[in-house]
């Protein structure tokens, strides 16, 4: 899995990711020698920072955030090819002389060189940056003749169909669909690539997959923490657009798709479209069965701790409509699931880290073994874990030994860590290396965005319009408003427990 010689540019080089993630990512890559034989980073941002400076920082990352310690071997090789570039997005003077420190790179190579541009800045400067890769003539460079360059975009992709639209309009008039990689990082974690696996490299589950076996899917994608530093963003944000249009309805798409005629990525990603196209537009009138309930944390307890609510965390507005919380009910009108409710669920400060997806069947025909004292029989549930503990559990009921027949709902554990040891590559590795390579199978295509955001915009504004009105609370440390539970109530379901 060996990449072209390449030059990666980080445009908002001195933020959090870059420094959390990109740059530990790119050290382990090296450490199981899937970095280009030569390979150079340019670290973008507005502030100056002189090469010596940003090299230290990218040491101090890797010190601090790496998964494996720091090999000085390895460094000695990398370090050299560490560069950095400032100035404004938006000038078109800072990208031709980028362009030169480019032109530099490749001489002293003696070769051409693949460019990626990795766009990792608050999205405000995104069309600025795209379009000035454009204007300055590098999103068409060339190696070998051929197109030699690829740009990876953060999230937010947009934040409505609108807005998300008009940056595919701006991304197609600068780079072709084929160099573009759209990042959701949830594509890139072990367990959410296992899902095609799980589903068809096994012969059993997909016969039950569909509306004649399946009672109804859970997705839970459920953090401990709060909004923490990150206020002023998130305020803006909340958990449908910062977690359930992407990371959720990625996990849903993956759950729902039909088999894909092959593993290329365009069979992959026309499979997962077809699936959210398929997705009914969801009921919104708060005072007629909607299909949504938002909510905001309040003060609780979490670990013996008092902490404090949503409205209290620093940057964000008194008069916030913002939701920490969303879960949905959606049906998919396609001939596999009419019928099969899919619940979402995401928040911030509930009662444990936790993204699972639970596919609840339906229970056996109460002839022999129906529910009473005697008999406690629990749904069968394939539960994939998705973090942390990643694995997968099977629920089945067995008889509970005895001289009586007496039956409990038992679990089939598979643990990653247990098979295959927990030393897994982080997301970000597999997205950068995939990016390298050429693979978009893991990333996002224009239409998809356009798909998950057409849902979900009606829902934003209805929500918008309402205000406050209809927001609910649930306590930090809980599991979520007690509209969510109504929610499922109202349609024969309930939550599982998590784990
Ligand atoms: C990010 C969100 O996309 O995903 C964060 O912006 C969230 O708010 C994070 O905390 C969760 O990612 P993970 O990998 O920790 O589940």
């Amino acid at each position: 899995r060996g990449a072209a010689p390449t030059i990666l540019v980080i445009f908002g080089a001195s933020g959090d990711l870059t420094a959390r993630k990109l740059i530990p990512a790119l050290f382990n890559l090296g450490l199981d020698s899937l970095l280009p034989s030569d390979f150079h980073l340019i670290g973008f941002g507005r502030k100056p920072i002189e090469d010596e400076a940003f090299r230290k920082i990218a040491r101090e990352s890797i010190e601090e955030f790496s998964r494996r310690p720091m090999d000085e071997e390895l460094w000695g090789d990398i370090e050299p090819g560490i560069h950095y570039h400032s100035g404004g997005y938006d000038e078109a003077e800072v990208y031709r002389s980028l362009e030169k420190k480019i032109k530099g790179i490749e001489s002293s190579a003696g070769r051409e060189m693949q460019l990626v541009f990795y766009i990792s800045t608050p999205p405000t400067v995104f069309e600025p940056i795209i379009e000035n890769l454009g204007a300055s003539g590098l999103s068409t460079h060339l190696v070998d003749g051929k197109p030699g360059a690829k740009v990876i975009i953060e999230k937010p992709f947009g934040r409505d169909l609108e807005s998300a639209r008009r940056l595919n309009q701006v991304i197609g008039r600068n780079f072709d669909e084929s160099q573009v990689y759209r990042i959701d990082h949830y594509l890139g974690k072990e367990t959410v690539q296992n899902l095609l696996v799980a589903r068809f490299a096994n012969a059993i589950f997909e016969p039950i997959w569909n509306r004649e076996f399946v009672d109804c899917v859970q997705i839970t994608v459920a953090e401990s923490v709060g909004v923490g530093s990150r206020g002023g963003y998130y305020d803006e944000s909340g958990a449908l657009r910062d977690m359930i249009q992407n990371h959720t309805m990625q996990l849903l798409s993956l759950i729902a798709m039909e088999p894909p005629v092959s593993l290329d990525p365009e069979s992959i990603r026309d499979e997962k479209v077809k699936v959210l196209k398929g997705i009914q537009p969801l009921a919104l009138d708060p005072a007629d069965k909607a299909d949504v309930v938002r909510a905001r944390y309040t003060e609780g307890l979490m670990s013996g701790k008092q902490v404090p609510g949503y409205l209290q965390e620093k940057n964000i507005p008194g008069d916030s409509s913002t939701e920490t919380y969303a879960a949905m009910r959606l049906m998919i009108n396609n001939w596999r699931w009419k019928g099969v409710p899919f619940y979402l669920r995401s928040g911030k400060r509930l009662a444990r880290r936790v993204s699972e997806i639970a596919i609840q069947f339906k229970r056996p025909p109460g002839i022999l073994f129906s529910e009473s004292k005697k008999y406690d029989v629990a749904h069968n549930t394939l539960v994939i874990q998705v973090q942390p503990d990643e694995g997968m559990t099977l629920l089945t009921n067995s008889k509970v030994p005895g001289l009586e027949t007496r039956t409990q709902p038992v679990k089939m554990h598979f643990r990653y860590a247990a098979t295959f040891g927990s030393n897994t590559p982080e997301a970000y590795e597999r997205l950068i290396l995939d990016a390298m390579i050429g693979d978009s199978t893991l990333f996002i295509r224009g239409d998809e965005t356009e798909a998950s955001w057409k849902l979900m915009t009606p829902v934003l504004e209805s929500w918008k319009s309402l205000g406050q009105h209809g927001l609910g609370a649930y306590a930090a440390g809980s599991w979520g408003p007690a509209e969510a539970e109504r929610l499922l109530g109202m349609h024969g379901h309930e939550w599982r427990q998590t784990g």
